[in-house]
């Protein structure tokens, strides 16, 4: 009985030492975590170390990127890394021959000297395959940050090579399968600057009663 009564007592207190009281929860929402501070210290990044990015590092964040939601797991995405500076320069030779009309220097500094590209086509079969890809490079970038790999969301080479008249032979190098159209790239290195935060304005968001 005494033993018993000896047991009833310690669950009670273990119950008690793991009910948080009100100060605790408090405490637990006022704590910052991993995945906060990785979206509030994200920024993106213009300029890069020469350093490369281990092909293992690469991969754990394309991990990342594919586990995004995405429409019905349609995985409606087609992800190419370029991470070697011969063929990155190709293809920004490639865009500026086919832009011949726009100063050369602007159509390559669009990549903005990030060591790692990622080249990232969406399923036209698909008519919500533009957020599948978004969701997936919102992935690459908050884990690159988690793993202090800077990063950088770019639409200026999107629109280079897809519209550049020679737009074939850049895709050609990045073999997307038929049916595919490049959506959007995301450049990734070892940051060379910390830029501060840009202003958000929460006034556009709004609870409704
Ligand atoms: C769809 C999209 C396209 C973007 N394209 C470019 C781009 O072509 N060049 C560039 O320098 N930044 C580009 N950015 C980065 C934005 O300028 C940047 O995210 C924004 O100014 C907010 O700054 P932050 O990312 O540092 O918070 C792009 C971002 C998104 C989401």
């Amino acid at each position: 009985m005494k033993k018993i009564l000896f047991l009833l007592i310690m669950a009670s207190i273990t119950m008690i030492g793991c009910t948080p009281t009100s100060t605790q929860q408090e405490q637990t929402e006022n704590t910052q975590n991993a995945v906060i501070d990785a979206i509030m210290a994200r920024r993106s990044i213009r300029q890069y170390h020469a350093t490369p990015v281990s092909r293992d590092t690469l991969m754990q964040i394309m991990e990342c990127g594919i586990n995004a939601a995405n429409g019905q797991n349609k995985q409606s995405w087609e992800v190419r890394i370029v991470d070697n500076s011969a063929t990155m320069a190709q293809i920004q030779d490639l865009m500026a021959a086919g832009n011949a009309e726009l100063d050369p220097a602007m159509v390559k500094g669009c990549m903005r000297g990030a060591p790692v590209m990622v080249f990232i086509a969406r399923d036209l079969n698909y008519d919500f395959s533009a957020y599948d890809c978004g969701l997936l490079a919102g992935n690459i970038l908050l884990s690159a940050q988690s793993m202090g790999v800077g990063s950088i969301v770019l639409g200026s080479p999107v629109r280079f090579i897809n519209d550049a008249v020679n737009s074939a032979d850049i895709l050609h190098i990045l073999g997307y399968s038929e049916n595919y159209e490049l959506c959007l790239c995301v450049g990734l290195g070892y940051a060379a600057e910390t830029p501060a935060a840009k202003p958000r304005d929460i006034n556009k968001v709004k609870f409704i009663d």
